[in-house]
């Protein structure tokens, strides 16, 4: 079964330090985290190795991730935080225990914040119910992936001229459009960064063919009706209009029977050096390309441009490193964040 598509569901009732949804963040929140990393991020290391010493984090993976599962784990480290990875491939999950049963046996062996990658949409909401615990959602089915919303978005402050990324409100994007380009339809860092980026001001223009981005793409219709997010089918339309391209990977293992024709889509969709330069020359100049990862080269990114000079693919890759101290930081009531709650 396909699972469900949600709107932007706020979560209450969980520990304060969670984030389930990037709808749980207000502007300021957002602000509060991008501070929190700039501090953490200037710190001297043996500073940091202070601030969560010896705290427990559980890092909770029930799907393949390289840069997720790294980044928060070395993270924890760099926090002095001591970190458990639990995989459903070595673990009693093979064995068929529930993510429930998996959660309280965390929590026994003393973990203080669980960190759960997880095929099924909302599965955070249920560990974080079950367990009482912060739980942080490290991508959950086609719902969300606020921890990538939020380093691309700090990506895009420290690259994009003309951004004042000292000011963070709801006008700090005004005027910056940023294209997502690719399966739409599962991907779960398109939909929190429809989410998040038009609440700091920019314009989202989803593109892709319509089996990977169906009319009421990502379930968003009210951000769609406003005019925050928009669709547009035609690749270099889209790309004319963009500061910001966002290039996505087709997600095989949730195709679920859709039928691709690669060529067609490589003509259409892939981002190459000759779709790069459309537009005005200074609009190219700074035109952002990024990517989530993992990218296949050859078929929705050209080699080239994922290794040219307007590619920020490892600058977000160290951003997430940066956001996610932050964010466990502030999932420990540490260094703080004691009065931020969701
Ligand atoms: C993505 C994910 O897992 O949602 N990658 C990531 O976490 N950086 C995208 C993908 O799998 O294509």
């Amino acid at each position: 079964m396909k699972p469900k598509m949600h709107g932007a569901v706020k979560s209450t009732g969980y520990a304060a330090g969670s984030l389930l949804t990037v709808a749980d963040l207000t502007v300021v929140e957002v602000a509060a985290i991008l501070a929190a990393t700039d501090r953490i991020e200037q710190m001297s290391s043996g500073d940091r190795a202070r601030m969560l010493t010896g705290r427990r984090i559980a890092l909770l993976f029930y799907e393949s991730s390289t840069r997720t599962r790294t980044s928060f784990e070395l993270a924890a480290k760099s926090l002095g935080a001591i970190t458990t990875l639990v995989s459903d491939k070595s673990s009693s999950i093979e064995k068929g225990e529930s993510l429930k049963d998996t959660g309280l046996t965390l929590r026994a062996l003393g973990a203080e914040c669980i960190i759960l990658r997880h095929a099924n949409s909302g599965a955070p909401y249920l560990l974080a119910k079950a367990t009482g615990l912060p739980v942080l959602n490290a991508g959950d089915g086609m719902h969300e992936h606020p921890s990538q919303a939020l380093l691309d978005l700090r990506t895009i402050l420290a690259r994009l001229p003309g951004v004042n990324a000292g000011r963070i409100d709801a006008k700090t994007l005004a005027g910056v459009t940023v294209v997502i380009t690719g399966d739409i339809l599962h991907s779960r860092v398109a939909r929190s960064n429809a989410m998040l980026l038009p609440r700091l001001g920019a314009k989202v223009v989803l593109c892709g063919p319509a089996g990977l981005l169906p009319e009421d793409a990502l379930g968003l219709g009210s951000a769609l009706n406003t005019g925050c997010v928009e669709i547009e089918r035609d690749f270099d339309k889209a790309l004319k209009q963009a500061q910001v391209v966002m290039m996505l990977r087709i997600q095989r293992e949730r195709l679920a029977g859709l039928e691709l024709d690669l060529a067609d889509y490589i003509a259409r969709y892939q981002l190459n050096e000759e779709r790069l330069v459309v537009g005005a020359p200074k609009a190219v100049a700074m035109r952002l390309v990024m990517h989530p990862g993992p990218m296949i080269r050859g078929l929705e990114i050209a080699g080239e441009v994922a290794d040219g000079p307007n590619s920020a693919i490892e600058d977000q890759v160290r951003h997430g490193l940066a956001v996610r101290t932050a964010l466990l930081v502030r999932a420990l009531g540490a260094g703080g964040f004691e009065s931020v709650t969701v």
